[in-house]
C-alpha cells in the first residue's frame, strides 16, 4: 500500500486501512463460540460482566462441533480401578514428550471434574452405561478408561448444543458473521477492544477493556485437516499482532485416522481414536499391523508416535509411496450405534466398516501451542485473556493427549472469565476511550492454496532444514501487500503469519520431539532442547525468537 488517501486515516489522524463506521461498548468482548468461549461469557454474565460473543460463523459454528472423542476426566464418584486425577497428570506429561509445564497440567487436570460437573449442570448430556453410570472409553496415551462422551462419538457437538443453548436461555449478547481484524492499543501497549468487519466487509469498533480469545486452532494451514474451513488461527496472528508472546507453534499434532479418500483435501472426517480404545487395529495394505512392536501401548499409543509410524510406512510401502493405512474395526460390536458418526461418514464414502477395513490416514487436527497463557487465561498484554486451543498454557507440551482439549476449553474458559472480573474490579484495566486502532495500511498474505500445499510439503510430518528453508522462500516470494477488508482476507493473514512463524520456530528447533518430528535431526535431544521456543513479532511484523528467560514473565 502505498500514499495515504482520506480512507486512510482514522478520527485520531493515524494512517490505517479501514475507517470504522460503527460503535459498540461491553465490558468483556470474547472472541468464538466454541467451549472456551461460551463457557467464558456464560461464566462471565453470572459474574455481572457486560459480556458480547463475536464470532465470525454462526454461534454453533466452531471447531468444538466436530470434537469426537470425549472429555479426559477423573471423577471420584465413578473412575476405573486405580485410577485417580494423578495418572491422568502423568498421562498427559508422558503425552507431552518432555515439554508439559508440570504445575500447569495439574492445576488444569484437577480442575476437570468441576468443570465437568458444571458443563452438566449447563445442559450437557453424556452417554450411561447399563448401571447408569457414565460410559468411559479410552483413547492414546490413556492408561485407563476415562474419556467421557455424548451420542457415541458427537461429544463436541452435545457440548457446543447444550452451551449455545444456555446461552440463548440466557439472553447472552452474540454478534455473528463478525470477523476480528486487530486488537485496539492504548497508548500503554494494552489492548482495549476490537476492530471488526460484519459479512459484508464493513469495519466497526467494539470497545472494551478486556478481550478474551477463544478462536481455536489453525488446521487450515494444511491442505487436508481434520478442523472446519473457519480455523484460520485468526486469534493467534491477532494476539500476535497486539503484542502477545506465543510459545511450541512448532508442535501441531497430526491425527492419526481421518477418513481416507482419494485426492480428499479441506476438512477431513475423524475417525476417532475412541474406535481404537473400543479394539480396532491398524494395518497396512498386506493385513501386517502397523503398531506392533513399536510402543508399548500399542495401537494406543501417544498420537504423535502413531501419526509418524503411519507417515514412515506409508513411505516405505512396498512398491512405492502410499497415501493410506487401514483401521480394522470389523470385530467390534455394535459399531453404527457406539460410533454413529464415524459409521456416516464411512458409508457416504463407500465404506461399510462392520465389514471391511477403513481407509485412514494421518491429517493436521490441533496446534499445541498457542499464545503464551497463564492458567487463568491471561497472555502478557493487558486487557488480553486467551482459552482453549489458541491458548498455549504449557498442558500440551510438545503432543497433547487424547480428549484433553475440551477439558482445557473447560476450566480455562471458566477461569479466563473469572481473572477478567478480578482485573476489573482491582482497576487494572485500561479506559477504552483511549484506544485505537493501529496504523497497519497493509500485511503479507499469500493465497491459500498454494500455502497449504507449501506447509503440507515441507512442514507436516517429516520435516528438514531444506525443505523448511525451501518453505519459508516460497512463501516469501507468493505473499503480496493486502488490506484486511474482508473476512477472507483476514483469515489467509492470518493464515500467513502463522505459517512463517511456524517455519521459524520448526527451524530453529533441531530435534525431534513430540509432534515436530526433523527428518535431519532424528532424536529427542534433552540436553539442547527440553525448553518451549518463544516468539513475537518485531517492529517490522516479522517473527523472531525470544530469551527463554522471559517465559515467566511473559504472561
Ligand atoms: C478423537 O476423538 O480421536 C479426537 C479427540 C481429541 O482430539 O482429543
Amino acid at each position: 500500500m502505498t500514499g495515504q488517501s482520506s480512507d486512510l486515516v482514522n478520527a485520531s489522524g493515524a494512517k490505517t486501512a479501514l475507517v470504522p463506521r460503527w460503535e459498540a461498548e461491553a465490558e468483556l468482548v470474547v472472541v468464538g463460540s466454541g467451549v472456551a468461549g461460551l463457557t467464558a461469557a456464560l461464566r462471565a454474565r453470572e459474574l455481572g460482566l457486560r459480556t458480547l460473543v463475536v464470532t465470525k460463523a454462526e454461534i454453533s459454528d466452531s471447531n468444538t462441533r466436530w470434537a469426537q472423542g470425549g472429555v479426559a476426566v477423573v471423577r471420584s464418584e465413578e473412575h476405573d480401578d486405580g485410577d485417580d486425577v494423578e495418572r491422568h497428570i502423568a498421562d498427559t506429561v508422558s503425552a507431552g514428550a518432555g515439554l508439559c509445564d508440570t504445575d500447569a497440567v495439574r492445576s488444569i487436570i484437577a480442575g476437570g471434574p468441576a468443570a465437568v460437573a458444571r458443563l452438566r449442570a449447563r445442559g450437557a448430556s453424556f452417554d450411561a452405561g447399563p448401571d447408569g453410570a457414565l460410559a468411559r472409553t479410552r483413547e492414546g496415551g490413556h492408561s485407563a478408561f476415562r474419556v467421557i462422551h455424548a451420542g457415541g462419538d458427537a461429544t463436541g457437538a452435545e457440548v457446543e448444543r447444550a452451551l449455545a443453548a444456555d446461552a440463548s436461555r440466557r439472553g447472552l449478547a452474540v454478534l455473528e458473521r463478525h470477523i476480528a481484524v486487530d486488537a485496539l492499543r492504548t497508548p500503554f501497549g494494552g489492548v482495549g477492544g476490537l476492530l471488526v468487519l460484519d459479512a459484508d466487509g464493513v469495519p466497526g469498533l467494539l470497545r472494551a477493556p478486556a478481550v478474551l480469545l477463544a478462536t481455536g486452532g489453525l488446521g487450515q494451514l494444511y491442505q487436508a485437516t481434520s478442523n472446519p474451513e473457519i480455523a484460520t488461527g485468526d486469534g493467534l496472528a491477532l494476539a500476535l499482532r497486539a503484542g502477545a508472546v506465543g510459545a511450541d507453534l512448532e508442535f501441531v499434532q497430526f491425527h492419526p485416522t481421518v477418513l481416507y479418500t482419494v485426492g480428499a483435501s479441506g476438512r477431513c472426517p475423524l475417525v476417532t481414536e475412541a474406535v481404537r480404545g473400543e479394539g480396532a487395529v491398524l494395518v497396512d495394505a498386506t493385513g501386517a499391523r502397523v503398531m506392533a512392536g513399536v510402543h508399548p501401548l500399542g495401537d494406543l499409543a501417544p498420537r504423535d508416535v502413531v501419526s509418524a509410524v503411519i507417515t514412515r510406512r506409508m513411505a516405505t510401502a512396498p512398491g512405492g509411496v502410499d497415501d493410506h493405512v487401514f483401521l480394522d474395526a470389523t470385530a467390534l460390536p455394535n459399531f453404527a450405534r457406539r460410533f454413529p458418526t464415524v459409521n456416516a461418514a464411512c458409508r457416504r464414502a463407500g465404506v461399510d466398516p462392520t465389514a471391511e477395513p477403513i481407509p485412514v490416514t494421518p491429517a493436521a487436527h490441533f496446534a499445541c501451542g498457542g499464545v503464551l497463557t497463564s492458567t487463568a487465561g491471561r497472555t502478557g498484554v493487558q486487557g488480553l485473556y486467551a482459552a482453549g486451543e489458541v491458548a498455549r498454557t504449557g498442558l500440551n507440551g510438545a503432543n497433547r493427549l487424547a480428549s484433553n482439549s475440551l477439558l482445557e476449553g473447560l476450566v480455562l474458559g471458566e477461569r479466563a472469565a473469572e481473572a477478567v472480573a478480578m482485573d476489573l474490579a482491582a482497576g487494572a484495566l485500561a479506559v477504552v476511550d483511549q484506544a485505537s486502532v493501529p496504523e497497519r495500511p497493509s500485511v503479507p498474505v499469500v493465497p491459500r492454496a498454494p500455502l497449504q500445499r507449501t506447509m503440507s510439503r515441507h512442514a507436516a510430518i517429516g520435516r528438514d532444514a531444506a525443505g523448511l528453508a525451501a518453505a519459508a522462500r516460497a512463501l516469501a516470494d507468493s505473499g503480496a501487500e493486502q488490506v484486511m477488508s474482508s473476512h477472507g482476507a483476514v483469515e489467509d493473514a492470518a493464515l500467513t503469519l502463522l505459517a512463517r512463524t511456524l517455519l521459524v520456530a520448526a527451524e530453529h528447533r533441531t530435534e525431534s520431539r513430540g509432534a515436530h518430528v526433523r527428518l535431519d535431526f532424528p532424536d529427542r535431544d534433552d540436553a539442547g532442547w527440553q525448553r518451549p521456543l518463544l516468539l513475537r513479532l518485531d517492529a517490522a511484523g516479522e517473527p523472531v525468537l525470544l530469551d527463554p528467560v522471559l517465559l515467566s514473565g511473559a504472561a
